[in-house]
């Protein structure tokens, strides 16, 4: 039998994305001829980020408005793959703009009619992203064939303070009380165990049925209170973005202020209303607990439903 051909596409700003879908493939290397294409901004993004640039892309983010991507090659786009790899990770809740751009670019018609599995690797918030991801990839007739998400697996306010220091200072590693930032190694290791079932459904023609052993095999954990929180999240920040548009554009001196007031909201938030929010979370789980049970399964499956979140 010929080797399958996988196309690993992506974008990660620090690596640990491409680092899942490295880890993913390990085992299957030999068995497999695999083809890796970064998505690239035309004007990357700088790690560590400025404060003020980190929390400018929000509005753009939420509202997925393009930013100028480099071409893929040729040479990809002219090739046959049996199965792309989509790496990718959330930004405010959406796919990162590179992501949500590419998938808006005339360069995503390579996705027409192959088998792709999403690959997600960030915080803890992907629910929102991963429905963004599901309705455009509909919209260009790919066939979503899996999804797999690594998060960090700390407690939430853990792994704000590790990324905020991961991303204003470029600082990864622990320190202090803290724990290193991201996905714990643990975890990224583990990633290994799904590439001999991609390979097998590959081989065999069956990757219809390959996503239900993902998911037995762990490789999604969904817990439902975060669907409370981020359908709250998603509200507020399509708000903010309408208001700190309405005064310009990307970095425009105009919308500083807003910017800046939008950054301290979410500061306090996160910090002071989040034990709140998560109480009134439990609480609506709690009244809730079948509906969001039933949302849980429909978020951790491939098919997509216009407005569930
Ligand atoms: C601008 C920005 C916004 C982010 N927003 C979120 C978010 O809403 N939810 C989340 O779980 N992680 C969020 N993250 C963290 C990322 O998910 C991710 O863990 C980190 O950026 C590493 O991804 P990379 O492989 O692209 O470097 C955000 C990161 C950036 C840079």
């Amino acid at each position: 039998m010929m080797k399958p051909r996988i196309l690993v596409l992506y974008y990660s700003q620090t690596g640990q994305v491409r680092q899942i879908t490295d880890n993913i493939l390990s085992d299957i290397q030999d068995k497999v001829i695999v083809d890796y294409t970064p998505i690239e901004p035309v004007v990357p993004y700088t790690l560590p980020w400025k404060a003020t640039e980190f929390f400018d892309v929000m509005p753009e983010t939420v509202q997925h408005l393009p930013i100028a991507l480099k071409p893929l090659p040729d040479a990809i786009k002219n090739q046959h793959y049996d199965l792309v790899l989509f790496g990718y990770t959330s930004w405010f809740l959406n796919p990162s703009l590179p992501i949500s751009s590419f998938l808006q670019s005339e360069d995503a018609s390579i996705l027409k009619g192959k088998n792709v599995i999403t690959v997600i690797g960030c915080r803890n918030m992907w629910l929102h992203g991963q429905e963004t991801v599901k309705k455009y990839l509909q919209t260009l007739q790919a066939n979503l064939a899996g999804n797999i998400v690594l998060t960090d697996s700390n407690p939430n306010l853990i792994s704000v303070l590790t990324v905020i220091r991961w991303m204003f200072k470029g600082k990864k590693e622990a320190s202090g009380l803290l724990p290193a930032a991201g996905i714990q190694e643990h975890d990224m290791k583990r990633a290994s165990r799904f590439g001999m079932p991609i390979y097998r459904h590959l081989a065999e023609y069956k990757l219809g049925d390959l996503h239900k052993e993902l998911l037995m095999m762990g490789a999604i954990h969904l817990k439902p209170a975060l669907i409370i929180l981020e359908r709250r999240g998603i509200k507020n920040f399509r708000k903010w973005a309408a208001y700190i548009r309405e005064k310009g554009g990307p970095n425009a001196p105009e919308r500083r202020g807003r910017v800046k007031l939008f950054q301290r909201l979410l500061t306090v938030a996160i910090f002071i209303l989040s034990p709140l929010s998560s109480l009134t979370a439990m609480i609506q789980l709690q009244l809730q607990k079948r509906g969001l049970l039933n949302d849980a399964e429909y978020f951790k499956g491939l098919e997509y439903k216009e407005g569930v979140i």
